[in-house]
């Protein structure tokens, strides 16, 4: 059998030598590793593993879903705090340092809750690569599935320098809505992952009473434009992350009743959408979604008006940041039970796989 050896004076610098029958190939470890042949070693790694569960690919995929949700949260945290820029710079928390540092200008609590976030951006990004590389463990491997949990990591990355844009335009307001749309999307997709464990790559076939989807399809264009405008109300509002932020020149009380307007009309539509769950050929998954999905958005647009009335105190305003992403997160869910991808049959897994 071929053995390594380590010949004294031995000037190969990690080519690897052999003594006994000569190995067809010499290879020095100095040569890059094609990026094909790595992924061929990866492949083989991930087929020599134990097949990721169903339960565990669930489960990860519902932590995307929820550290997406918390992240936006505490993205408001540090808005309603004036903590936006706690940490002047970014990725360094202040210029030398990349965690916070005593400071006579700015407060400790403030560095510490942006730089927080800040750490929790790591977790996000590590659960998200964690779905993403149990999608690509499964066999068969699925590209509707995989496609969505590359786009986990991938969007991690983009938040991350959309935070830092942000901080280095000192919190413009539209910078603050774009990162926080951005997250909506994370939101929304993270949900589309969960389903996507069950789903092949066929395409998607309708379910529920017909006009069913037309009429959600509206209601999500109209839920794009009520989170819009959600954003225009916090970059008019007082709530910028920094007491110098220049703001958003339109009147709140404007703002706000063009908010709510979108809120009715998304309401509107959803209670269509009611009706012909209950006249039509519904489920009962598919009413169990649209209840809860009603009692959400009942309950953050409550929210809205109170907070709107009682001048945007800080905790109702995180509260209310949850209560979007609930919105969000509710809607997706009964967007997928109107659609399922069937896995082709010679792609059901294996029981190994389950
Ligand atoms: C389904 C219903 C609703 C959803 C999904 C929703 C969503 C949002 C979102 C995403 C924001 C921006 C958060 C941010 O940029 O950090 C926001 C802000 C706001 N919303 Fe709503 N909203 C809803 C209903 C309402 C209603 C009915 C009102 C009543 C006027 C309202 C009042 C406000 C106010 C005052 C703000 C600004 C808070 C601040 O100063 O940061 N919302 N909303």
């Amino acid at each position: 059998m071929a053995t390594v050896s380590a010949i004294p004076g031995d000037e190969s610098h990690g080519t690897l030598r052999t003594t006994g029958p000569r190995l067809p190939v010499t290879r020095s470890y100095h040569q890059p590793v094609p990026l094909e042949s790595l992924k061929t070693r990866i492949d083989t790694l991930l087929d020599r593993a134990p097949a990721p569960t169903v339960r565990l690919r669930r489960a990860v995929a519902i932590a995307v879903v929820a550290t997406q949700a918390l992240i936006a949260v505490t993205g408001s945290v540090v808005r309603v705090t004036g903590s936006g820029l706690g940490c002047t710079t970014w990725p360094q928390c202040q210029p030398g340092s990349l965690v916070p540092v005593d400071h006579p200008e700015f407060a400790a609590l403030h560095q510490w809750i942006e730089f927080g976030n800040r750490l929790l951006t790591g977790v996000v990004g590590i659960v998200a690569f964690a779905a993403f590389v149990l999608a690509y463990a499964t066999r068969p491997r699925r590209k509707h599935y995989l496609r969505l949990a590359f786009l986990m990591p991938a969007g991690v990355v983009v938040q991350a320098i959309l935070g830092g844009v942000t901080v280095r335009l000192d919190l413009l307001w539209w910078t603050v809505a774009v990162h926080f749309m951005v997250s909506t999307i994370m939101v929304w997709l993270a949900v589309l992952l969960v389903h996507a464990i069950d789903e092949g790559d066929e395409p998607p076939v309708r379910r529920g009473p017909a006009g069913l989807s037309g009429l959600l399809l509206a209601s999500i264009v109209v839920l794009v434009g009520l989170l819009v405008a959600g954003t225009m109300v916090t970059g008019a509002g007082p709530h910028a992350g920094d007491p110098k932020t220049p703001r958003l020149d339109i009147p709140v009380e404007t703002l706000a009743h063009v908010h709510a307007a979108f809120m009715f009309v998304y309401l509107g539509l959803l209670l269509a959408a009611g009706v012909l769950l209950r006249t039509g050929n519904s489920t009962p998954q598919l009413w169990r979604r649209y209840v809860v999905l009603i009692a959400v958005v009942i309950a953050q647009g409550s929210l809205g008006f109170i907070q709107f009335w009682t001048g945007v105190p800080e905790l109702l305003v995180s509260l209310h940041v949850l209560g979007a992403t609930g919105v969000i997160i509710a809607t997706a869910t009964l967007w997928c039970a109107t659609r399922t991808r069937a896995i082709a049959p010679n792609r059901i897994p294996t029981p190994a796989g389950t």
